[in-house]
């Protein structure tokens, strides 16, 4: 990425700006940066390292002399110019679902499999936020006690249905406090002091929504590993930017806490909270703006007399490490 023409798509967005964000915090020297997004936006400002950089409408011709495109528009968006940017002679970091289970496309957690980085045909594709949020600290553990079976419930903040509906869960919060009714517009649901199954469409033949497969089919496709068995119950909850996931595996041989804390302790991109003397454990609020998946409440599960299981909370920022600091990592390694 160092001292490359780099292009954002959705640049004005809840991803986007922190993709922004994270370029400036990294202090990664850029050739030039273009900032591109809907008609809407077209003309705007957004700063960049104490320049004001002017938005520009995405359009077929945006990616000449480009050559590292950062993709977080939505699938739509990804699937019609992602190929016309690799066309133009870019590589695509795409934040969103259109390639993740394309065999051809990696699918790139970089502490997990940067190796996969190399065979790249012009698109990376970005995991889903809690697949990543779940994934970075259970890998330690996989990598040397393979997991045979994992049960997921998550937490999933606004920032994963981007700004429009981060800017709902503030609207609906101070109506609803005020008094005043609020009629939902992003989500059917009132969000405000409430939580909802996760606004994704559910597969009539299994009951779980689109969120639920996309985590357990990109686990798979990441740990490089069928056999692993994936259930997942994914909710969004009142909460602004970062996601809880509580999770509970079986190994493949017996596994203590003491052993599953030893192996996250320094695991890159993990930070253990795990402070049952003053019941302090991972919270959105402490995980909001960390590059660090938080880890905590690292038990034994009790129903499982074999002791091959482990129960475990865990929080991150949604915007950072479930989304926009991951695509960066990734364009770093390019
Ligand atoms: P805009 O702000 O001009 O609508 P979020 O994930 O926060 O909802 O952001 C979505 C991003 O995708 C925004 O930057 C938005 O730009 C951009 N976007 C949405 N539709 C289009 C489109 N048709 N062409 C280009 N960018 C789009």
């Amino acid at each position: 990425m160092k001292n490359k023409n780099v292009a954002i798509v959705g640049a004005t967005g809840a991803v986007g700006r922190e993709f922004i964000g994270c370029i400036e915090s990294r202090g990664i020297p850029l050739a030039s940066l273009k900032l591109l997004a809907s008609a809407r936006s077209a003309g705007k400002t957004q700063s960049f390292r104490g320049q004001e950089l002017v938005v520009e409408e995405l359009s077929e011709k945006a990616f000449d002399g480009v050559d590292i495109v950062l993709f977080s528009a939505g699938s739509g968006i990804s699937k019609h110019y992602a190929p016309l940017a690799v066309k133009a002679g870019a590589v695509v970091v795409d934040n969103s679902s259109a390639f993740r289970t394309d065999p051809a496309v990696p699918l790139v957690i970089p502490e997990i499999n940067a190796h996969r980085i190399a065979g790249h045909k012009g698109i990376i594709a970005n995991p889903n936020c809690a697949a990543i949020t779940t994934m970075v600290p259970l890998w330690p553990v996989h990598r040397v006690n393979p997991v045979r079976r994992l049960i997921i419930s998550t937490y999933q903040a606004a920032s994963g249905g981007g700004a429009a509906l981060m800017e709902e869960l503030e609207l609906s919060t101070r109506a609803y406090l005020d008094g005043k009714d609020y009629p939902p517009k992003v989500v059917k649901y009132p969000y405000a002091f409430n939580l909802f199954s996760h606004n994704t469409a559910i597969d009539m033949a299994t009951g779980y929504n689109d969120e639920e497969s996309k985590v357990i089919k990109e686990t798979k496709k990441i740990f490089e590993d069928d056999r692993i068995a994936v259930s997942a119950t994914c909710i969004r909850v009142p909460v602004l930017r970062a996601h809880s996931v509580s999770m509970t595996f079986e190994c493949e041989r017996p596994i203590t806490p003491g052993e599953v804390k030893a192996l996250l302790t320094g695991a890159p991109g993990v930070r253990i909270v795990d402070d049952w003397a003053n019941n302090y454990f991972p919270m959105p609020k402490d995980a909001s703006g960390q590059d660090d998946v938080l880890a905590g409440r690292i038990r034994t599960d009790l129903s499982d007399p074999s002791g091959k299981s482990i129960s475990m909370f865990v929080a991150a920022d949604q915007l950072l490490k479930g989304a926009a600091l991951n695509a960066v990592q990734i364009a770093e390694l390019l």
